[in-house]
């Protein structure tokens, strides 16, 4: 169960300038309630869908199967993927896999393949992970939800032709594709080669995606739990299944972000988790917020920081730069190994004696918080009991619905991205295509 603290976020604690009072909040009352029921109508229309995913338990017989089967015959897997097809899987296994996963040795692993996400099209890192891999112990999985994405479609190309050099015919027994039931490139070349295909719901947009095939069915190859990843979000979404913007965390969460950007004019928002677990998370935010709420000349930039790293390098800027931030932070209750005690600090550090260093870390988040609220910047702080498959599914579920709803509030469609197109047409014209 998240627990959400939104005290320095009051107009009382960081100032009239800076916070939220109560009558400013009051008078959003009639936004809230219209909000409400543009995501209403969202979900009526599958726009919104992602809302529905934790319900469709049937997809995780279906992953665990292939996932089962993977698990047996292969020794690395591959995912080809960028942006929403690459971010919820590379942040869900930074959290649930143990950390520095593969360098560990199969046994360390749990007897799981190494997983190996590969975004950018870099030629150094892409040429170098395939050179380092053996073709015969390798399995790819390439996701792309339009089955039109230049960078994926450059990879899966050098992946197919490294596997075929490797395995000869056999290739195919390596491969999944992960795209539209229907529509699209990729979707033709499954059917015209007869590959194994995994299906993206044609309304799910791709940073909404990570609760289905996109992120779950490679979770499930390297043994993440992906039935508890979608209880914890079956959880969040119960819990936003709420008109009340006070009582919706989501919806709260949303809310809060519109009004600190449109009343408070603080265009800046910060996520900053203070666990290495939930390093990535910032990545997956910043996708999610930037490129569905980036629209109409509003939105928010995202800054993406990690506790307690930057606050050596960060929050002199978030603390004394200028006053257009509100911060999220992230901490952890429980830390799965959270090591020994230092019962013989060194001399002078004596303070340091009988903790831990997750004592450290959230006595760290708890001064960084406090001294940002001095100064008059606000934050709201989400704490995780443990960084886990449900918890994460939790977050995942609470950040969409909070994504969507600040939409509905800014009155924008958070499920396109027109300002992406111009580049991706530009790109090919400049390849010739
Ligand atoms: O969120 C989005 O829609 C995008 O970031 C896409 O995920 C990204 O552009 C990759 O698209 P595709 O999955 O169609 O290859």
């Amino acid at each position: 169960m998240l627990k959400l603290n939104f005290d320095n976020l009051s107009a009382d604690v960081v100032g009239e300038d800076n916070g939220i009072s109560s009558s400013e909040w009051s008078a959003q009352v009639e936004s809230f309630a219209k909000a409400h029921e543009q995501f209403m109508s969202w979900r009526e229309s599958g726009d919104a869908v992602f809302f529905d995913m934790p319900s469709n338990a049937q997809m995780i017989g279906e992953f665990e199967e292939v996932a089962a089967g993977v698990r047996k015959n292969f020794e690395n897997v591959i995912v080809l993927g960028i942006g929403g097809s690459a971010l919820g899987l590379s942040c869900l296994a930074r959290a649930t896999l143990k950390p520095f996963y593969n360098v560990l040795d199969h046994k360390q692993r749990g007897g799981t393949p190494r997983l190996f996400v590969s975004d950018n099209i870099d030629p150094e890192t892409f040429n170098t992970l395939l050179m380092s891999l053996d073709p015969n112990a390798t399995f790819v999985n390439v996701i792309s939800k339009s089955g039109g994405t230049t960078e994926t479609m450059a990879q899966f190309a050098l992946a197919k032709r490294w596997l075929e050099k490797g395995v000869g015919a056999k290739w195919k027994d390596h491969v999944a594709a992960t795209t539209d039931p229907e529509s699209g490139k990729l979707r033709a070349y499954v059917k015209e080669n007869d590959l194994r295909a995994f299906e993206v719901p044609p309304k799910l947009g791709g940073r909404f995606s990570v609760l289905s095939a996109v992120g779950l069915l490679p979770a499930a190859c390297v043994g993440i739990d992906i039935a508890e990843v979608l209880k914890g979000a079956a959880s969040m979404a119960k819990q936003c299944d709420v008109a009340d913007a006070q009582e919706n965390p989501g919806y709260r969460i949303g809310a809060v972000q519109h009004i600190i950007s449109s009343v408070k004019k603080k265009n800046v928002t910060v996520m900053m988790p203070y666990a290495d677990r939930l390093g990535l998370f910032g990545d997956w935010f910043a996708q999610l917020w930037a490129e569905s709420l980036g629209k109409d000349g509003k939105g928010q930039t995202v800054v993406k920081s990690l506790g307690a790293t930057d606050q050596h390098s960060q929050i002199q800027l978030f603390m004394e730069g200028p006053h257009d931030k509100l911060l999220t932070f992230v901490g952890v209750e429980k830390f799965g190994d959270d090591g020994p005690a230092l019962d013989e600090p060194f001399p002078s550090f004596e303070y340091l004696k009988g903790g831990k260093l997750g004592t450290i870390l959230n006595a760290e988040l708890k001064a960084t918080s406090t001294a940002l609220a001095k100064q008059g910047h606000p934050s709201m702080t989400i704490k995780v009991d443990e960084v886990n498959e449900y918890s994460m599914g939790e977050l995942f579920m609470l950040y969409e619905v909070a994504c969507a709803y600040c939409g509905a509030l800014m009155q924008i469609n958070p499920f396109n991205q027109p300002g992406v197109e111009l580049g991706k047409k530009l790109t090919k014209e400049i390849l010739g295509g």
